[in-house]
């Protein structure tokens, strides 16, 4: 049993001050350090730093990381060029990318708190990489191919990436997990076996929808920049879905889905409707030119919203802390105050929710995944925490997960 006392706790109450955690695997109970110490007299305590916030886990709900080699290879500020410049450079980019970096990038994830992520997987390179690495990992296997003549081989490919997954040791902490690629590359057919697949076995479901202008136009009026992409690389001149036929393929099944900056209001109240949810990732959308997801429209439909990073393919680094950063200054209309509890909770227990994890809130019964950020200084009140944290953190200071000490 271990005690950690620090002089703020985020609870799904609120930040509560002067009081400790009690967990091994699982949290046991949050109470005075006093308290505790009756209950669990023999248990290590661990001291934090003062004007120290104990937080759960952050969860990253959706990166690359089979694309971590970019750094300037990829052509960022508009949708199209910028998918051109991927299939331009996917080869290349991949081949320098090795087990070594990309566990790196699992290590600076880790260092800015990040606990879980969910890895959206192309090839399934990554996957020996999830199993080292010390984070509970949602392995979201991707299905792509809107060309029906190829689809069934590349479902095939799909299934073995899906069965590899499925068999990692539990000790791993990789949970098998389906990613639809989006709307525009995925074949219907194909799209209804792997949605049907998820819902048999339980797993998580993703897709990226509606990210670009672009996909919309071409979705809805089947014109627009990807008519041409389409004629170029695929021979192809109509759309293989639209959207509406694309969201009720999701009808009987919970799914996140990432960016859906241009989604109509409409289209995000049906999303809502059928219990799905959003991956925000503000920087990715800001590179790529895509514009703001209106996060408050999001709230106003109850619609559950997650934030993550994507992959270096479209970011500068997978820090969840800089993500936040960046979303203040995204959303440059939200009161700061108001807005950073809420990247904090989308990122926590709403995350976890999302994947349906049991972890992302510090109350009795949840896996014991930790992390402990240090302010600088005093906040002048218990409203201030959460932005003094997005602010100030560059990384965290102590790391545990499901009880075991990180860092
Ligand atoms: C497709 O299979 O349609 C596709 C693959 C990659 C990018 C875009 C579309
Ligand atoms: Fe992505």
């Amino acid at each position: 049993m271990k005690i950690l006392v620090a002089d703020y706790i985020y609870t799904p109450e609120g930040f509560v001050e002067y009081q400790a955690v009690a967990f091994d695997e699982t949290i046991k109970t949050v109470d005075s350090l006093e308290n505790l110490l009756q209950t669990y007299p023999e248990a290590e305590v661990v001291r934090t730093a003062p004007h120290s916030v104990i937080y759960p886990g952050f969860i990253n709900t959706h990166v690359h990381l089979e694309f971590s080699a970019n750094r300037t290879s990829l052509e960022y500020g508009s949708f199209m060029p910028w998918l051109d410049s991927v299939i331009a450079n996917r080869d290349e980019l991949m081949q320098s990318c090795d087990n070594t970096m990309m566990q790196q990038e699992c290590d600076n994830m880790l260092r800015s708190g990040i606990t879980t992520f969910g890895a959206i997987s192309s090839f399934g390179t990554e996957l020996e990489v999830c199993e080292q690495t010390p984070q509970r990992v949602v392995f979201f296997n991707e299905l792509i191919g809107s060309n029906a003549q190829y689809a069934d081989m590349l479902y095939g490919d799909f299934l073995e990436r899906v069965k590899a997954s499925q068999s990692c040791p539990k000790k791993s902490k990789v949970t098998a997990a389906v990613a639809i690629h989006s709307p525009y590359s995925v074949h219907p057919v194909i799209l209804q076996k792997a949605v049907a697949l998820a819902k048999q076995h339980s797993m998580p479901l993703s897709s990226h929808f509606l990210e670009s202008q672009a996909e919309h136009e071409w979705l809805e009026k089947g014109e627009g920049e990807f008519k041409a992409f389409f004629e170029k690389y695929f021979n192809a001149s109509t759309p293989v879905t639209n959207i509406e036929e694309f969201m009720h393929a999701f009808d009987t099944y919970p799914a996140h889905f990432t960016h859906a900056v241009q989604a109509t209001r409409e289209e995000l109240a049906y999303l809502q409707s059928k219990g799905h949810s959003i991956a925000h990732c503000p920087r990715s959308n800001r590179y790529l030119g895509c514009g703001r997801l209106a996060i408050e429209t999001l709230k106003e439909l109850d619609l559950p919203y997650s934030v993550a990073t994507d992959g270096l393919s479209s970011n500068d680094s997978l820090s969840i802390f800089d993500e936040f950063r960046a979303a203040l200054m995204l959303h440059h209309q939200a009161p700061l105050n108001t807005l950073a509890p809420q990247l904090i909770k989308a990122s926590t227990q709403d995350a976890a929710e999302i994947l349906g994890l049991n972890c992302g809130r510090i109350e009795a019964g949840r896996l014991a995944d930790l992390v402990v950020v240090t302010l600088p200084d005093l906040p002048q009140s218990k409203e201030e925490i959460a932005l003094w944290s997005i602010i100030h953190t560059k990384e965290v200071a102590h790391i545990y997960i499901e009880g075991e000490q990180i860092a």
